[in-house]
């Protein structure tokens, strides 16, 4: 679906999919360069990252390979924790590889920061993240992140993987819910 579709459900869109893929096509450029002649493996964070695993991986013109975690974060409502349990793991031993975990939205880094402490332990070549979007409590996380799709501001947004109570993941585009739809 896309937003046209279900309009009287969004207050806003604040990027389409043409937007979307049009910065993905920039960001693999980036990718690409980085890790020319090298053998990549993609690490999506499921559920949310599906989408732009899908698309990133087809902007690629490097080989890689895929594999994907499931985390799901402790918290009370809507704040996330840091503290976090493995739902499902990787099939793949990454040690030695060069990996790039592929997320589709970061916003305190909580989870991520947990993450990647969890990666490096298992002692990969090398270890980068790209995003999707990130909003802005995540410029004050530790976690130094490479590739960035878009900046978004302090709203809580669905679309292209995103959800609300597992919804809307696929909506092609990305935006805000009318009040009506939480009530
Ligand atoms: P932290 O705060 O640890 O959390 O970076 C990241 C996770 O929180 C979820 N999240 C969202 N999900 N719309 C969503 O559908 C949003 O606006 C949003 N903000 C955070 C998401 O699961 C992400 O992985
Ligand atoms: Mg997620």
């Amino acid at each position: 679906m896309d937003a046209t579709q279900i309009s009287s459900e969004l207050t806003k869109v604040l990027y389409t999919n043409d937007q979307i893929q049009e910065r993905l096509t920039e960001l693999a450029a980036q990718i690409d360069e980085k890790y020319r002649g090298k053998d990549l493996l993609l690490i999506g964070v499921l559920n949310g990252a599906v989408m732009v695993m899908a698309d990133l991986s087809r902007h690629l013109a490097t080989h890689l390979q895929m594999d994907w975690m499931a985390i799901s974060s402790y918290g009370s409502g809507t704040q996330s924790s840091g503290v976090v349990r493995i739902l499902k793991d990787l099939n793949t031993d990454i040690e030695g590889r060069h990996v790039l975990v592929v997320e589709d939205i970061i916003d305190t880094g909580l989870t991520l920061a947990y993450l990647i402490q969890n990666l490096n332990s298992r002692k990969p070549a090398s270890l980068e993240i790209m995003t999707m979007f990130r909003k802005p409590d995540a410029l004050s996380s530790p976690v130094d992140v490479a590739y960035v799709g878009f900046d978004l501001p302090n709203e809580f947004v669905v679309g292209y993987g995103l959800d609300y109570a597992g919804r809307y993941r696929n909506l092609t585009d990305v935006g805000t819910l009318a009040p009506h739809v939480y009530s």
